[in-house]
């Protein structure tokens, strides 16, 4: 899974997960560009990047904002020619409620996080994908959006409805060579949920390393017969 010379945009990409991606792909010789909304956390990747960090940037954003989306996929494409890759890796979860007890607020903002901002996202770049003819978009949706748990309404009704738009997307893009596909995540052994659950079983959870290869996997040629699917990433455990 060689990027060199590819030009690679990963949204959220300082997270928990984003963070992995990001220097997975500075390391197979991708430009990164990565939007982040702690400086902290991008000077995090800049740091263990190392001599890689020269081929990475970051924008401070908030990408549920269309506009500034758009400006930043123009700004990439302005200044490198060229948009191959969008990762979104921008999502946030809200649980323990029933439908019943539920604030339309966290609706709200679930629908925000994890479904407009793969809509604002992706829109912006398959434009400019679609104009070179080629790119890869995968989307960071959940094992939730295919099994519905008690409590997780939102969460879940959101990342399915992700789901479903990078499927129909896939379709609207048929014939591109622009190809869009999800990953599924169950629960990730990130430092957040170590710290949020001290007393489960690391073990047991999916490394954000073997995630982030499968999602430079959708995003290389390698890939180039898989385009609207949903994969799941939550092992056997
Ligand atoms: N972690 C898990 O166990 C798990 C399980 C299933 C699915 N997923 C999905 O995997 C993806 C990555 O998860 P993660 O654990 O890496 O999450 P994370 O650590 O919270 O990372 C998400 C990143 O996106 C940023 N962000 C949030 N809202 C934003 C906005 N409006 N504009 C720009 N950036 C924004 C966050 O910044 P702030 O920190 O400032 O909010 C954070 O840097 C998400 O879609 C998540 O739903 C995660």
């Amino acid at each position: 899974m060689n990027f060199t010379g590819k030009v690679a945009l990963v949204a959220g990409g300082t997270g928990g997960l984003g963070r992995v991606v990001s220097l997975a792909f500075l390391k197979e010789g991708a430009g990164v560009t990565v939007t982040y909304r702690k400086e902290q956390e991008f000077a995090d990747v800049k740091r263990v990047a190392g001599a890689d960090a020269s081929r990475l940037a970051g924008r401070s954003l908030d990408v549920t904002d269309e506009a500034a989306v758009q400006k930043l996929v123009d700004g990439i494409c302005a200044e490198h020619g060229r948009l191959d890759v969008l990762v979104n890796a921008v999502g946030g979860y809200a649980g323990g409620t029933k439908v019943w007890e539920l604030e339309t607020r966290v609706l709200d903002q679930m629908l925000a996080l994890n479904l407009r901002s793969g809509f604002v996202l992706s829109r912006a770049a398959a434009k400019a994908m679609r104009e070179q003819g080629s790119g890869a978009i995968v989307n960071i949706a959940s094992k939730a959006a295919v099994d519905h748990e008690a409590g997780a309404s939102a969460y879940a009704a959101s990342k399915a409805a992700a789901v479903a738009l990078m499927d129909s997307l896939a379709a609207d893009l048929k014939g591109s060579g622009v190809r869009v596909n999800s990953v599924l995540p169950s629960i990730i052994d990130t430092e957040a949920n170590r710290e949020a659950m001290p007393t489960a079983n690391f073990a047991k959870w999916p490394k954000p390393e073997d995630i982030a290869r499968v999602i430079l996997f959708l995003a290389s040629d390698d890939a180039k017969v898989i385009h609207g699917a949903a994969i799941p990433v939550y092992g056997n455990s």
